[in-house]
């Protein structure tokens, strides 16, 4: 007679499991990459327990600091950016890091390097920490193909070149976006704290073809060019059907996992005072695009597709309108 217990997966679908399977089918893996993706889990463990306080006022530490007894608390984007440090280069995985939180490259000391770049934001959504709004971080990984020393063009390359870039967020639950690029699509994994694991929940993410969502910072309209402002004033105001609804959480990750979930559009635009908008192009709109591209979805600069931009420098910039098929080709003809 069998047994009714409580529903309990007993065989559930880990992202570890999941990236361990992917190696699998990869006959030349070496298993680096799951490694190095397992030490970003880590990390994203200990920021999700701090974003949501755990122990209050005494942020526990896994970062490899003896002791936080009298410590100043970290604020979280610094403790979230030494988590990433930390994790990547004991990982010995990595060569080069790229930072929102560091002026230059940091290199991997020589006894722990391996052959991956990581650009990441740490955590983004800053200005939402206090308030208690979702908040996120995001990674982008590339492979170094030059010899000798790494260096600051190992991590100038193209997003096309990526090998694999996510994102979790913080938000009324936990979620790690990951893909691994070339057709593979994007899955996400729910956090699980009961067991801390992330769980397969949402495999194949497919954006919609069109939604009806435009999510952008209207308080800088009056810098917008012409072409962007009518786009929005036809979303407010169609010459047919519903009007458009507008959202806007001021954290990329949660704005963008919204589109990628329920369509739409996302747009950091190029103003008058910032031609290149604000998002940071390795470790903002790259990854970010590049998960949007696997689910189906466009991502564009204004004139090229932002993983085609050839980047000059670690911290630049890059206008970025993401989402929707239909919705961002609808707002590239009001561009041109
Ligand atoms: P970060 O907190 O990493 O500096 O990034 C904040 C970014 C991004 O998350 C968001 O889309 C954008 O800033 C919001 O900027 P505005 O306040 O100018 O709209
Ligand atoms: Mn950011
Ligand atoms: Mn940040």
């Amino acid at each position: 007679m069998s047994q009714q217990g409580p529903a309990f997966d007993v065989n559930a679908m880990t992202l570890t499991r999941w990236v361990l399977a992917q190696q699998r089918t990869a006959p030349a893996a070496t298993g680096d990459l799951t490694q190095l993706l397992n030490s970003i889990q880590t990390a994203v463990k200990a920021i999700q327990s701090a974003v949501r306080k755990a122990g209050i006022a005494k942020l526990h530490g896994i970062s490899g600091d003896t002791n936080v007894q009298g410590e100043q608390v970290k604020k979280l984007d610094v403790l979230s950016n030494d988590l990433f440090i930390n994790m990547l280069k004991s990982s010995f995985t990595t060569c080069l890091l790229v930072s929102e939180e560091n002026d230059n490259v940091i290199q991997v000391e020589t006894e722990r390097r391996g052959k991956y770049i990581v650009c990441f934001d740490p955590l983004d959504g800053s200005s939402n920490i206090d308030c208690l709004v979702s908040v996120g971080s995001i990674f982008a990984i590339y492979k170094k193909h030059s010899d000798g020393e790494p260096s600051v063009a190992d991590a100038l390359r193209p997003g096309r070149e990526l090998v694999a870039a996510g994102y979790a967020l913080y938000g009324s639950a936990t979620m790690m976006v990951l893909s691994l690029g070339t057709g593979r699509g994007a899955h996400g994994f729910m956090y699980d704290p009961s067991i801390g694991e992330f769980i397969l929940t949402d495999p194949s993410m497919k954006i919609p073809e069109k939604g009806n969502i435009y999510s952008i910072n209207e308080g800088y309209a009056a810098e917008w060019e012409p072409g962007l402002k009518k786009y929005v004033e036809e979303k407010k105001n169609p010459s047919s059907g519903k009007a458009y609804g507008a959202r806007y959480v001021g954290s990329m990750v949660a704005d963008v996992h919204r589109t990628i979930k329920y369509g739409g559009i996302f747009m950091y635009p190029a103003t008058k005072s910032a031609p290149n908008g604000k998002l940071r192009l390795l470790y903002e709109c790259n990854p970010m695009s590049f998960i949007v591209t696997e689910a189906g979805g466009v991502a564009s600069n204004g004139t090229i597709p932002i993983l085609d931009i050839e980047p000059e420098t670690i911290h630049q910039r890059a206008p970025c309108y993401l989402g929707s098929k239909k919705d961002v080709e609808e707002l590239l003809k009001h561009l041109k």
